[in-house]
């Protein structure tokens, strides 16, 4: 019998990230069955700077899982991010087609698609997602559900994440180049959500928040569905670029030494903690570098002064959306950057509201849980191609459902607005 295998893979700025796993009969859940986790090559802030690189770490991190996984893995389900996609929004307005009034899934829709009609039109963009934030009936605002109401006029207020059309060419065309087909991508902070947020959450008001290598993006939620979101062009690599100039040592040694000794929280580094920089040389230069010393607190104090123009940039992004220091539950922290030791405590003081380290909690007890917020976006994307449904629960338009036919459409609709 032919098993039913399903692979993620997230091509990140520092790491390409591949799980394989496994929907077995009679079983909840997904079985992972192996991971592959390399350092990427060919990307910078997200984007594809060198084609064959990027498709040889693709390569070695997809067999990397798939030796672990013992399976052979033709075709993969992709997240994609980078600081090219962004967010806006959108309108679409239509007559509802019945004559007695009641609003059917085929009229919601006509409204997201009439919404698409008024995205100017750029040939070097592409629309990855039309979210319905709300709906409203004649007069009558802030329907999440219209399906089954009654109204003349339905109109939809859409979230829109575009992302470079050459960016997704390139990508596809590493990923094909390592000789996978690609079943359908999806945008990464909302494959994320859902492997650690709950639904409690959505409806409360949060932010996911995935500090990469290198950017950090978001997507906030509010009343159960995705209302902002957005790239960053800062991330890890950035803050291990300033360890490197402030400490004028390689960006290698700074990156172990940030790995190693880093924290968020110069107040709480004492100022003679030294840290001996030949420690982490490997090689030719060890020697030269001997006597080289930084303290623990300058090291605090050069990676805190990045993470705040994080924040910073983040702090505004609420401000568009009227939410700062208005989300109750807070944000959550995912993304490699996230095991930076007192960046809770650091994001709550800067945000000012709750924060925590996002935890992909179906998939907890298959995982080493320290490694667990740096993979959530493959393990988001994995939940998210084993259970399509669960972009429905979210009522987002994404690359497929546009092809499916009007019954499917009702059935998909029904299953996902909240
Ligand atoms: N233990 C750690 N402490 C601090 N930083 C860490 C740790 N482990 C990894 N990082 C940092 O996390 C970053 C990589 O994170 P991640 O793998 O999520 O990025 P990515 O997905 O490849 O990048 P992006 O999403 O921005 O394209 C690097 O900058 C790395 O230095
Ligand atoms: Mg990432």
């Amino acid at each position: 019998m032919a098993r039913n295998i399903i692979v993620a893979l997230d091509v990140g700025t520092s790491t390409v990230q591949t799980v394989v796993a496994e929907r077995r009969k009679g079983e909840d859940g997904l079985q992972i069955l192996g991971i592959g986790n390399i350092p990427s090559a060919g990307l910078r802030r997200g984007v594809i700077v060198d084609l064959e690189d990027a498709t040889s770490a693709i390569k070695q991190s997809v067999e990397e899982a798939r030796r672990a996984a013992a399976v052979p893995v033709r075709s993969v389900w992709l997240a994609v991010g980078g600081s090219h996609v962004s967010v806006s929004s959108s309108r679409g307005v239509v007559a509802v087609s019945r004559a007695d009034g009641e609003i059917s899934p085929e009229d919601v829709r006509r409204a997201i698609a009439a919404a698409e009609t008024f995205i100017p039109k750029n040939p070097n963009r592409e629309i990855l997602h039309m979210i319905p934030r709300d709906f409203r009936v004649d007069h009558e605002a802030g329907i999440k559900d219209p399906v089954g109401m009654h109204g003349v006029r339905l109109e939809a207020d859409v979230l829109v994440i575009e992302c470079s059309s050459s960016f997704l060419k390139n990508l596809l065309k590493c990923v094909e180049g390592a000789g996978l087909q690609v079943e359908d991508y999806i945008f990464s902070p909302l494959a994320t959500a859902e492997a650690v947020l709950d639904k409690r959450q959505k409806e409360l008001g949060v932010m996911l928040l995935d500090i990469g290598g290198g950017t950090a993006s978001f997507m906030v939620f509010e009343e159960g569905a995705p209302v902002h979101a957005g790239v960053v062009p800062i991330g890890g690599n950035l803050i291990t670029n300033d360890v490197a100039i402030g400490f004028r040592t390689r960006v290698d040694v700074a990156e172990r030494v940030k790995i190693s000794c880093g924290s968020c929280l110069p107040h709480e580094a004492p100022k003679r903690d030294t840290i001996h920089l030949a420690e982490f040389l490997e090689g030719e230069g060890a020697s030269s570098a001997r006597e080289e010393t930084c303290s623990r607190r300058e090291l605090a104090e050069i990676i805190e002064a990045r993470l705040r123009d994080i924040f910073e940039l983040l702090q505004k992004e609420l401000k568009k959306i009227d939410r700062v220091e208005l989300l109750p539950a807070g944000v959550v922290i995912v993304g490699g950057s996230s095991l930076l030791p007192g960046l809770v405590e650091m994001a709550k003081r800067e945000l000012k509201l709750p924060v925590e380290l996002g935890r992909p909690h179906e998939f907890l007890e298959q995982l080493n849980e320290d490694m667990a917020p740096s993979l959530a976006s493959v393990l988001g994307t994995l939940k998210w191609a084993g259970q399509r449904s669960f972009v429905a629960g979210y009522g987002w338009v994404g690359r497929t459902s546009p092809r499916l036919g009007s019954k499917a459409w009702a059935k998909w609709l029904k299953s996902l607005l909240p």
